[in-house]
């Protein structure tokens, strides 16, 4: 194996610093700008090389002492090793080179916006029994390995305090060398805990009603399976005040700061709209807050979001505000005449963006049009369309939704001149 020494020149997309060295190009995780290392040289990656850190010899400006003991290990996070300013400002420098690459030069993208560690509210797991323990974590970066959690600083401390009592409990129910899936989430009832790849008997499905009982869950669910095991409280997240009973394992925004974020930049941007279409809606994160203030017609893909939605709107008397509806809107978006009835819109696709949807937006006549989005390069794809269907996009606002790690949440509004 061949080792290569320099200076790591900057951080590039996918969050590995750069080193330029005889007109070659190597990818080395955990570096900052400025770092001295020596990598060993891996895989052809690109237009270089990845390359594994070998030895910081001497260190870039920004590089800090990592919080965490898993990190480099836990395949969940990249940046612990650099301070909070450089790594904001990388995020904001990812938004600002996917709008150039579309031709988005003036458009000013502002400071991100910053989210606490010890806030992210949903845990995807996995599990695996080994001999008389059971791994609980992430897999390592690029590998198959469970790295075997025992603190994390990404993670609400309600859902790390969990890890060890499951353990505890999977290893009362998995065989030697099985492997589960573990999601938690932190909700207003207590914390929902789903468990995946599992078959537990008669017997020890007594023993996970008591564990519910013991550990004050508020529901256990077998991922996978038609209803919950047992439901102690109603596990609810509330969205502009109004109680939304999580379905399992549904989408929800990771974390509740960068969620309060994103919700106050999408309800100012539709200020003044009285007839608002809320695409992708989820379980309603940004209608609910919405319609207090106008009628709001709600769309997502996903039967048991829209169904949580709108018995929750129900509950709160606000069904006469709220309407909703299930629709794939990649193979049947909203048509520009359809949109003709709403006069603000919000859409929050998957990472994957909202091609379709966007060519209709990009047709009608939506006055202003809030685009929420987990993958700078699909929104500003999006993004292009809608301008060159003539909106204007002023601003794009970073949140650091995903703290230490290389995803960049963005919002930003688009009005018709
Ligand atoms: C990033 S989430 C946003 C959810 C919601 N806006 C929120 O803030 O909680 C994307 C949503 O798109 C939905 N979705 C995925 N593919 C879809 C499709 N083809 N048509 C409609 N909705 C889809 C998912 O169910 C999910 O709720």
């Amino acid at each position: 194996m061949r080792d290569v020494e320099g200076v790591i020149q900057r951080v590039g997309g996918q969050g590995d610093g750069v080193l330029q060295q005889d007109g070659q190009t190597y990818y080395v995780p955990f570096t900052v700008p400025g770092d001295r290392v020596a990598a060993r040289i891996g895989k052809a990656r690109g237009d270089g090389y990845a390359a594994a850190l070998h030895e910081v010899q001497s260190p870039g400006p920004g590089r800090v002492t990592p919080p965490c003991p898993h990190f480099h290990a836990c395949g969940g996070c990249a940046f612990q090793h650099w301070d909070e300013r450089p790594y904001l400002e990388w995020k904001r420098e990812q938004v600002h080179i996917a709008l150039v690459r579309r031709d988005f030069d003036g458009v000013e993208v502002a400071e991100t916006i910053a989210v606490p560690p010890g806030e992210r509210r949903r845990a995807d797991l996995v599990a695996l029994r080994v001999a008389k323990k059971v791994l609980i974590g992430l897999h390592e970066r690029d590998g198959k390995r469970i790295v075997n959690m025992e603190t994390c600083h990404v993670l609400d401390p309600r859902l790390v305090a969990m890890l060890d009592p499951v353990r505890d409990l999977l290893a009362q129910i998995l065989p030697v060398g099985a492997p589960a899936d573990v999601v938690m989430t932190a909700t207003d009832g207590g914390i929902d805990l789903g468990l995946g790849r599992i078959s537990p008997s008669m017997a020890q499905r007594t023993q996970m009603v008591a564990f519910a009982e013991r550990h004050n869950l508020a529901r256990i669910t077998l991922l996978g399976s038609d209803g919950p095991l047992v439901v102690r409280r109603a596990p609810v997240l509330r969205f502009g005040g109004v109680p939304v009973e999580l379905p399992p394992g549904g989408f929800v925004q990771a974390s509740p700061a960068a969620e309060a974020a994103m919700t106050r930049m999408v309800v100012e941007g539709l200020v003044g709209a009285t007839r608002i279409v809320d695409l992708f809606c989820g379980m309603g994160t940004f209608s609910l807050p919405l319609v207090k203030e106008a009628k709001v017609h709600a769309i997502d893909t996903d039967p048991n979001l829209i169904a949580a939605l709108q018995t929750g709107a129900n509950r709160a008397v606000l069904g006469g505000q709220l309407s909703s509806e299930r629709r794939d809107l990649f193979r049947q978006p909203l048509t520009a005449k359809e949109l003709g009835k709403f006069d603000g819109l919000v859409f929050d696709p998957p990472r994957a963006g909202a091609r379709e949807q966007a060519l209709e937006i990009a047709k009608s006549d939506v006055p202003v049009v809030v685009a929420v989005s987990c993958y700078p390069a699909s929104f500003a794809r999006d993004a292009r369309l809608l301008a060159d269907g003539g909106y204007r996009l002023d601003r794009v606002v970073p949140v650091d939704q995903f703290r230490w790690s290389p995803h960049v949440e963005l919002v930003g509004v688009f009005r018709r001149p």
